[in-house]
């Protein structure tokens, strides 16, 4: 049975805007996250604290956390203690880490292989929930990776259960290039369900191919409640060949109002969001609901 009620991550101004290769400015994406938060999103990854020389495009982190409306939950990631401290430092009370459960992807976006990252995220980790922060876990390349291919949902699994012991309060996991199909989803996500039932369980799908929706359809029916989107369809990792847009917020949010479930997101409000960013992405937004909109 479907779930009453879903819970929407907004990630279009981290995962939504790292990719993109304008330097968009700092008070543009305050407006964008200004209208999400109107449009009723209540936990939204707001930046990310990496290397401005990996991810320039982020390198604004600190001027976001100081002005921008702050959802009820906001997210920033980190990948290492140096982006932990620069996130505490600004305020941060939900910190994201991201790690892929393939090595060759983890290797390509921050450098370190997984047992690594793993490792030395160990000690940051149980110092934040010492300190009670949120603590997000993103698990990249949980399907399929573009360079090692299929992922073995074992490996997955493990991975998340390293976090799970950590303590993280949420397990975010991702179709990093956006290659699983509803079978697999529905067969991944029942697995964390059974195994993690203590932590927030939350998929991440990028729609490259298009099965970003029926994805979705599936996770819920296998008991997933929260979903990672990003308005305008907008986003993709930078280190993943391949990757495109995250499945867009306005199509999820309507095709959930359509099944009656209730997020507490108004899909108009979220295109008037994708109305302030589009001028100043270099990708056409094509989402369904963002072109009924423009064609009132
Ligand atoms: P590295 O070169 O191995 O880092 O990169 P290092 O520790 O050797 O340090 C090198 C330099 O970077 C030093 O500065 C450090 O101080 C600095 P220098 O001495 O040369 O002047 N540095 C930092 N500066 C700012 N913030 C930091 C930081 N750490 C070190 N946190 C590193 C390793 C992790 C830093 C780099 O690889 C990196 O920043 N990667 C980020 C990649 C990224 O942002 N990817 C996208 C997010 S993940 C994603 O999109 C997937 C997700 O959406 C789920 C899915 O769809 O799969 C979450
Ligand atoms: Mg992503």
């Amino acid at each position: 049975s479907l779930p009453k009620k879903v819970t929407i991550i907004e990630v279009g101004p981290r995962d939504g805007l790292q990719n993109e290769k304008n330097q968009v400015e700092t008070n543009v994406k305050l407006e964008f996250i200004r209208q999400l938060k109107k449009a009723g999103v209540t936990e939204m990854e707001l930046t990310s604290f990496v290397s401005p020389k990996w991810v320039p495009q982020m390198s604004d982190a600190r001027e976001i956390m100081e002005q921008a409306d702050l959802a009820e939950r906001s997210i920033v990631l980190a990948p290492n203690a140096k982006g932990v401290a620069y996130a505490q430092d600004s305020g941060a009370k939900s910190i994201a880490v991201f790690v892929g459960v393939s090595n060759t992807f983890n290797q390509k976006n921050i450098n370190r292989t997984t047992a690594e990252s793993v490792e030395t995220l160990t000690p940051v980790l149980l110092k934040l929930k010492e300190e009670g922060v949120f603590v997000r876990a993103c698990i990249s390349t949980a399907f399929y990776c573009p360079y090692e291919g299929k992922i073995e949902v074992d490996d997955c699994i493990e991975l998340c259960r390293q976090f799970v012991a950590l303590g993280v309060d949420e397990l975010s996991v991702a179709d990093t290039v956006g290659m699983a199909n509803p079978v697999e989803s529905y067969e991944l996500f029942t697995r964390l369900r059974q195994s993690f039932p203590s932590v927030l369980l939350t998929a991440h799908f990028h729609d490259t191919r298009k099965m970003a929706l029926a994805n979705i359809f599936a996770s819920l029916q296998a008991g997933v409640d929260r979903f990672d989107t990003a308005a305008g369809g907008l986003g993709g990792c930078p280190f993943a060949d391949g990757a495109t847009g995250n499945v867009a917020t306005e199509d999820v949010v309507n095709m959930l109002d359509s099944l009656g479930i209730s997020t507490g997101i108004d899909v108009k409000q979220v295109c008037e969001a994708v109305e302030i960013i589009a001028p100043h992405v270099s990708r056409p937004i094509e989402t369904g609901m963002y072109r009924l909109y423009e064609n009132g």
